[in-house]
């Protein structure tokens, strides 16, 4: 269902859905108007508009817009407004006693921001050549079919932004091709994490059904796919651009038969339906996300640790399997409430398979990864 205010006028096109992201930008802009390629030459027409606050809605040749970009770029400075700071009597005092100067904050949409571009309803970018994004209104965090039947808009830079991090090829041993990760989905770097996961499943007999949960770029998803061909995969990730990433990478790797992917916040999405085997590489940084990037790694008190506990056990079918990829990166106490988990809702440790690997962030900091082969207790 489409909800109120997602949707905006824009002459001449005509009804426009605005992705949640946009929706402050077009509420702070003055007004959003459309630019044909024609004007897209002529910056300064745009330029004006832009000063004057308003959001550039524009199509046309993709390196011509990607030169007005770097032209608005250059004269950033100008579409800037700075907050005066309003006068304040006793800080003022203040100030005078100390040496803390007042910092001048800029104010209002970010440049870069304020250009978009257009989608057609099928998320065909309206650009001259028309960029290949298979799954575009995914990748830019939003669920297949959202927009309905309207064209939707996006800013410039997170076209970019998707551009260089799918423009990036991970090679990891054992599998014949790259993959790709589109923005904000944890990137498949981790050949270690693949190897315990790998070790894992090449102990378990036959599968009829198996789970990756949070597939992230589907590295799971083909691995499973891959051990056990005639099994089937499920696929599931809270993020959109997680299911559009696992959906591009299973098509580059010929792996798309007998796997399904579903949009799913742990099993709401997937609630009658249980597993033989259920792979789950959890978010394991023990820290609140403060960016969409960071979705994918932090669980803040381990919230998702815990849901995921409570809830696994009527989705695993009696004698199934479960392995769990965790690392201790955030220390004993985070390790000890995993233990619990696995104690309390009436799991025991298999086997556990570790490694010892530099952490995401810095190849100077080290932590063991492991992947703990767990069973219902009888
Ligand atoms: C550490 S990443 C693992 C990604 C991938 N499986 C891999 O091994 O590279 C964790 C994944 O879980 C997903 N996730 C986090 N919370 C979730 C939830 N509540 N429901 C479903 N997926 C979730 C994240 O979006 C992310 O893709």
């Amino acid at each position: 269902m489409m909800e109120n205010n997602s949707t905006h006028y824009i002459r001449p096109i005509g009804e426009v859905y605005l992705p949640v992201n946009s929706r402050p930008l077009v509420v702070e802009s003055n007004t959003i108007k459309f630019f044909d390629d024609s004007d897209v030459r002529q910056p300064n027409r745009i330029f004006t508009h832009l000063k004057r606050g308003g959001l550039a809605l524009v199509s046309g040749a993709q390196g011509e817009i990607q030169q007005l970009a770097e032209y608005l770029q250059k004269r950033r400075n100008e579409l800037v407004s700075y907050e005066k700071p309003a006068y304040d009597r006793k800080r003022d005092r203040r100030n005078r006693t100390s040496t803390r100067r007042e910092r001048v904050k800029p104010t209002g949409i970010e440049p870069q921001k304020r250009l978009m571009v257009l989608a057609d309803s099928e998320g065909k970018l309206q650009l001259d050549p028309s960029p290949e994004l298979p799954f575009l209104i995914e990748l830019i965090g939003e669920l297949e079919g959202i927009n309905g039947k309207f064209p939707f808009l996006l800013p410039w830079e997170q076209l970019t932004d998707i551009q260089s991090a799918l423009s990036i090829q991970y090679m990891l041993e054992g599998f014949e091709c790259s993959f790709l990760a589109g923005q904000s989905v944890l990137p498949p770097k981790s050949q270690e994490t693949t190897d315990l996961f790998r070790r894992g499943l090449k102990t378990l007999s036959y599968p009829d059904q198996i789970l990756d949960l949070g597939c992230g770029s589907g590295i799971l998803t083909i691995l499973a796919r891959t051990e056990f061909p005639t099994a089937q995969v499920t696929a599931v990730d809270i993020m959109p651009e997680a299911l559009a990433t696992t959906k591009i990478n299973l098509k580059n790797h010929r792996k798309l038969d007998l796997v399904s992917v579903y949009h799913s916040d742990l099993f709401q999405g997937i609630s009658d339906k249980t597993f033989d085997v259920i792979l789950f590489n959890a978010p394991w940084v023990v820290a609140r996300s403060r960016s969409r990037s960071e979705l994918p790694t932090n669980d803040e008190k381990q919230k998702i640790l815990t849901h995921f506990f409570e809830q696994v056990g009527n989705h695993l079918k009696p004698n199934g399997d479960l392995l769990l990829g965790y690392a201790d990166h955030s220390g004993p106490n985070a390790i000890k409430k995993l233990a619990d988990l696995i104690d309390h809702f009436g799991f025991k440790n298999h086997e556990q398979y570790k490694a010892r690997v530099s952490t995401h962030r810095s190849n100077k900091k080290w932590q063991t990864i492991s992947v703990y082969h767990l069973r219902k207790r009888f």
